[in-house]
């Protein structure tokens, strides 16, 4: 797509997107169209639209209601390319008109933006990527060049967080996400570091190779770090990236078809590590994913191993689909003895427990600080991209404990097992002081309005983005 702002022509343009607030109807149409329309049939309520045709030009009118969230209104706007393919040409004109909030406009931008994106990667007949798309901008207000720079990035940003979790597992494997960050470290300021399997032997990363052991795929422990001169602190973000999880030999009987969104938690970290570095927010941060496949083979680690942890910790494997947290402890007890962020921050899809606790609405969120905890949840709030608390008293921790080894990676009992994995994560953070797990089991995939099967969501980018902004 190429992007015009405020063109002085922009007659040509065949369809006009105009967001309409509810209260603001009357004026919009009458400055706008000429034209009345009858409440009953458009009023700008949320979620509805109007088409209509007026001396040659097509207005797609889109109601915002009366405040319209923002992520409402990024919703909305994907809407447009999505669901209006046929009528969308060579140009197109977003009109803002006097809508001069900076965060509607944003908003509205990153929207229109993955409306470009399909998950038809492997189709033979490829559908429209709109890049011959002309975009006219019409806005009054006076950073909208920024603005719209700013929306392209976080656009981007979330089309890599959706394709990382929707491209198959055959394709997405550890060492693809390892070339990945390697080459965002040519384009982006990020120096990229990748530990193949005997590296990260000599770096005592036991827990995460027991993992991919039984996978015919070479596990990659995979770091960025972002440095930024006028850096005001440092932030540590780890994410579980399995890349598929079979369950292991302990295999899953159910929903293993889903599994390679088991990576959430990785496409969330690296895509938000792309904005970061691309906004050049004033942080710095580092980035540790640990990639591996749970596949089942004659190498796979079995049931009732006792394995060694980078955190020094021995480990007695109760369940090899407990698989997430092992490779969790390796990454986070990795970011404490190395780098020692001023945040610790870890994002996986982790529990189908916590999917049982909240459905789809929110991930599950543990802290052991409750400034961090209220700072993540109010992001989730503003972003669209929801966390709720969840306890780490003392008492689920000795559920972990374990006859043999220091610590096992299940209880095996069905109940508050999003805690129990949670309490397990803390054995291995060296008692850092401001941790903060996000268990996005039910929200990091899914379905959704923009595609017939479930797909990434890029849950966290958001919610990242607004977090560091609020403490700059
Ligand atoms: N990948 C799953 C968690 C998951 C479940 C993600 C549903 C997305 C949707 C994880 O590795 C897993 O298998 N967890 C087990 C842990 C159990 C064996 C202690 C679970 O939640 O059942
Ligand atoms: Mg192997
Ligand atoms: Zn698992």
């Amino acid at each position: 797509m190429q992007f015009y702002i405020n063109p002085s022509d922009f007659a040509k343009s065949s369809l006009f997107v105009i967001p309409v607030l509810e209260k603001r109807i009357d004026e919009i149409l009458e400055e706008k169209i000429q034209k009345k329309i009858k409440t009953s049939l458009f009023s700008g309520k949320k979620d509805s639209t109007f088409l209509l045709e007026s001396e040659e030009k097509v207005f797609l009118l889109i109601g915002l209601g009366e405040s319209p969230d923002p992520w409402e209104i990024e919703k909305s706007f994907r809407r447009v390319l999505t669901k209006n393919k046929e009528l969308v040409e060579k140009h197109i004109t977003l009109d803002f008109h006097d809508l001069c909030s900076k965060n509607l406009i944003e908003n509205a931008l990153v929207g229109f933006q993955l409306g470009s994106y399909s998950l038809g990667f492997y189709k033979k007949e490829k559908s429209r990527d709109f890049g011959d798309l002309k975009v006219n901008i019409l806005s009054q207000n006076k950073d909208i060049d920024q603005i719209f720079l700013k929306s392209q990035k976080i656009a981007k940003a979330k089309i890599e967080g959706f394709k990382l979790v929707d491209l198959p597992p055959n394709e997405l494997t550890p060492e693809y996400l390892a070339n990945w960050a390697i080459e965002k470290g040519k384009n982006l300021k990020i120096n990229t570091k990748v530990f193949n399997e005997e590296i990260s032997k000599n770096e005592d990363l036991k827990a995460f190779l027991a993992v991919g052991r039984g996978s015919s795929k070479p596990s990659k422990f995979i770091i960025l770090e972002y440095r930024n001169p006028n850096a005001k602190f440092h932030i540590g973000l780890v994410g579980k990236g399995v890349t598929f999880d079979t369950g292991g030999l302990n295999i899953k009987t159910a929903g293993m078809v889903h599994m390679k969104s088991d990576m959430g938690g990785a496409a969330a970290v690296l895509a938000a590590t792309q904005l970061i570095a691309d906004l050049e927010l004033e942080i710095n941060l580092t980035t540790i994913v640990p990639a591996v496949e749970n596949a089942v083979d004659k190498d796979s680690y079995l049931p009732s191993e006792v394995i060694g942890s980078h955190a020094g910790l021995s480990i007695e494997v109760i369940d090899t689909d407990a698989e997430g947290r092992l490779i969790l402890a390796d990454g986070l007890s990795y970011m404490v003895k190395n780098y020692n962020p001023d945040q610790l921050i870890d994002f996986a899809t982790l529990t189908g427990s916590s999917v049982s606790t909240f459905g789809y609405e929110c991930g599950a969120l543990f802290s052991n600080d409750d400034n961090l905890s209220k700072s993540l949840q109010d992001a989730g709030m503003e972003s669209g991209e929801k966390v709720w608390p969840l306890p780490l008293w003392e008492k689920y921790r000795t559920e972990m404990d374990s006859e043999i080894a220091d610590i096992k990676n299940y209880n095996g009992k069905p109940i508050a097992g999003a805690i129990t994995a949670a309490k397990f994560l803390e054995a291995f953070i060296h008692e850092h002081k401001k941790w903060a797990h996000m268990d996005i089991a039910g929200v990091a995939y899914g379905d959704s309005e923009f595609s017939k099967t479930k797909s990434g969501t890029a849950f966290g980018v958001g919610l990242l983005l607004k977090f560091i902004e609020n403490q700059l």
